[in-house]
C-alpha cells in the first residue's frame, strides 16, 4: 500500500512513519507544512526506496489532489495541536484543523481514497476525578478549548462525508501520548527538558488534573490496525489504561532525574483547563483484536527521559522560544 500521512514531521506523525516502515511492506509520503512543530529531523534515517518527504500545506487543494491521485490511502495527523497555543491565537486551528481537514474530505470524495482521520479524546470534554464511567464512543461531544473544538468539528465533517458522499474514512480518539519526538511545549517534555536544564518543572493550578497517557508507538499500532481492519464509518477510541494525575508525573520524573520529588512550581492555571480524561478502548480490542505493548507507564517514562537525555540536540533549538512563550502567559 502506498500511504500518505499528513502531519508527519510531528510527534505521533513522525512515530507512526518509523512504525510503518518497521512493521510492514508499504511504503510512506509524507506531506506536511514544517509549522513550529514540524521537524525533519524526526524523519532521519528512513529508507529511501519507501519514504518521501513533500512540504506543503493540507489546505493546498491542487497539490492535495495530485497526492491523493497517486496513494492508495491517506492517515491524517496534520493539525495544530496544542490548548495552550489555541487559546492565545486561536485562528491557525481554524484554518488547518477545520479548512484543511474539509480540503483532504474532498479529495477523498474525488477520488475514492480509504482516510483515517486522527482525533482527540478532548472533543467529549472532561470527567469528574470520581466518576466511575469513561469515554466512549457514545458520548456526546463537549469540547471546551479552541483546539478541541476545532478537532470536534474536523471529527464531524468526517461523518458528514461518509454518509453524505460515501467517503471511505475512519476516526480514531485516543488519549494523551508520550514518547520520543515530542515538542518542548507539551507537559512531559517541558518538563524532563526543565529538570535536565536545572530548571524546575511547572506545574498548572493544583497538579490534580489527570491525563489517560498512552506510548504514541501504540497509538502507531492502533491506527495501523484501524487501517487494515477497520470497519468503514466507523469511530474507535484508543487508550492504554494510564490514567495518572500531573502532580504525580512530575514527581516520577523528578525521582528519575535524582531530584527531591517536590522541587516543582506551581504556576497560573491553563483557562477553562479540562479536569481529566479517561478512555475505555473495548470497542477496539474486541473488535479489532488491538493491545497495547506498553502496559508499564513507569517504564514507558524512563525510556522517554533517556530518549530526551540522549537528544538535547533535537530539542534545544525548541526550548528557549517555548519559554518565552510561557514567560508571556504567566506560565513560567
Ligand atoms: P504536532 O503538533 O506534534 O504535529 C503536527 C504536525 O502537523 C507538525 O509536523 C506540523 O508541521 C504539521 N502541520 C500543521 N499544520 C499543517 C498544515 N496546514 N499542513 C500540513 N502540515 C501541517 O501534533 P501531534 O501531537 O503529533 O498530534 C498529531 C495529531 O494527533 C493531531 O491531529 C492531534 O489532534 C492528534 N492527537 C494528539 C494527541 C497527543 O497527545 N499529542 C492525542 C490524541 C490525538
Ligand atoms: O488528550 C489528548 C490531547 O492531549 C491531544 O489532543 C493534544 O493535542 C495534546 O496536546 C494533549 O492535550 P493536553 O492539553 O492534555 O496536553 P498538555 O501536554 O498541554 O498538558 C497535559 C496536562 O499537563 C494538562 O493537564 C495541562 C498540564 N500542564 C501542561 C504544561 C505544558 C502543566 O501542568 N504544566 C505545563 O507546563
Amino acid at each position: 500500500m502506498k500511504i500518505l500521512v499528513t502531519g508527519g514531521a510531528g510527534f505521533i506523525g513522525s512515530n507512526f512513519v518509523h512504525h510503518v516502515i518497521r512493521n510492514t511492506d508499504h511504503t510512506v509520503t509524507v506531506l506536511d507544512l514544517l509549522t513550529y512543530a514540524g521537524n525533519l529531523a524526526s524523519l532521519a534515517g528512513l529508507p529511501e526506496d519507501r519514504f518521501e518527504f513533500v512540504q506543503g500545506d493540507i489546505g493546498d487543494a491542487a497539490l492535495v489532489d495530485g497526492l491523493f491521485a497517486e496513494h492508495d490511502a491517506v492517515v491524517h495527523f496534520a493539525a495544530e495541536s496544542h490548548n495552550d497555543n489555541s487559546l492565545s491565537d486561536p485562528r491557525p486551528f481554524l484554518d488547518t484543523n477545520i479548512i484543511g481537514t474539509f480540503t483532504l474530505l474532498e479529495a477523498a470524495r474525488k477520488h475514492g481514497t480509504r482516510f483515517h482521520h486522527i482525533s482527540t479524546d478532548e472533543v467529549y470534554g472532561d470527567l469528574e476525578l470520581d466518576d466511575p464511567e469513561r469515554f466512549t464512543e457514545h458520548t456526546p461531544y463537549n469540547p471546551s478549548s479552541p483546539y478541541s473544538s476545532t478537532k470536534a468539528g474536523s471529527d464531524l465533517l468526517v461523518r458528514a462525508w461518509v454518509r453524505s458522499f460515501g467517503v471511505q474514512a475512519t476516526i480514531s480518539n485516543c488519549s494523551n501520548n508520550y514518547g520520543p519526538f515530542q515538542h518542548v511545549e507539551k507537559f512531559i517534555p517541558r518538563q524532563i527538558t526543565n529538570v535536565l536544564r536545572g530548571e524546575r518543572p511547572k506545574l498548572y493550578g493544583t497538579g490534580e488534573n489527570v491525563r489517560d497517557w498512552i506510548h504514541a508507538d501504540d497509538h502507531s499500532s492502533a491506527v495501523l490496525t484501524i487501517l487494515e481492519k477497520g470497519e468503514i464509518g466507523q469511530t474507535y477510541l484508543i487508550g492504554a489504561d494510564g490514567e495518572k494525575n500531573n502532580k504525580d508525573v512530575v514527581e516520577l520524573i523528578l525521582t528519575r532525574l535524582g531530584q527531591p520529588a517536590d522541587a516543582y512550581d506551581l504556576v497560573t492555571d491553563r483557562p477553562g483547563h479540562d479536569l481529566r480524561y479517561a478512555i475505555d478502548s473495548s470497542k477496539l480490542r474486541r473488535e479489532l483484536g488491538w493491545a497495547p505493548a506498553y502496559s508499564d507507564f513507569e517504564a514507558g517514562l524512563s525510556a522517554t527521559i533517556e530518549w530526551y537525555r540522549d537528544n538535547e540536540a533535537w530539542w534545544a533549538p525548541q526550548k528557549d522560544a517555548t519559554e518565552a512563550k510561557y514567560a508571556a502567559t504567566g506560565q513560567a
